[in-house]
């Protein structure tokens, strides 16, 4: 497998509980290397933009609502399948699916309260990784 880049959010709850250390040395720790990273209150058109694919679920609003109650770390991460590896290391959207040692296992609060978002393609990572950043703010 090539080496790849992801993009990655701590969420919300993880930011408000002060966990961003924690979730970020269980990255490190899978191999993924953070090569950009930014802390940013997300606003409204942003967090619908970002989750626009989701707009029709009818948990949209509420997701929205809980990706703009507090600050969220953005981040790219970098490693060999890292699209994958960081799936891994999230563990399962619905924490009591996740599998032990997974951050969602250790520190999300509920399926939306998840503590992490993580891109789920090539596609999307390279579209999800445009969104927050550019070119010159990825350093590897
Ligand atoms: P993410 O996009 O945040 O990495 O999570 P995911 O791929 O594991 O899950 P996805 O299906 O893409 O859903 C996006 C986010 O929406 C929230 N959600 N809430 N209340 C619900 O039933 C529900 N289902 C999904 C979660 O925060 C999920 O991460
Ligand atoms: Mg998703």
């Amino acid at each position: 497998m090539a080496v790849q880049r992801t993009f990655s959010i701590i969420k919300p709850d993880a930011t408000k509980r002060n966990l961003t250390g924690k979730i970020i040395a269980k990255f490190e720790d899978a191999g993924l290397r953070v090569v950009a990273s930014k802390r940013i209150h997300m606003s409204r058109e942003q967090a619908e933009g970002f989750y626009g694919v989701h707009k029709d679920r009818p948990f949209f609003g509420e997701l929205v609502d809980f990706m703009i109650s507090e600050p969220v770390v953005v981040q790219v991460l970098e490693g060999e399948d890292a699209i994958a590896k960081n799936r891994e290391v999230m563990g399962a959207t619905n924490p009591t699916d996740a599998a032990e040692g997974t951050i969602r296992k250790e520190f999300a609060l509920s399926i939306g309260e998840n503590s992490v978002h993580g891109s789920d393609a090539e596609e999307t990572a390279a579209e999800e990784i445009k969104f927050f950043f550019n070119d010159d703010e990825i350093v590897g």
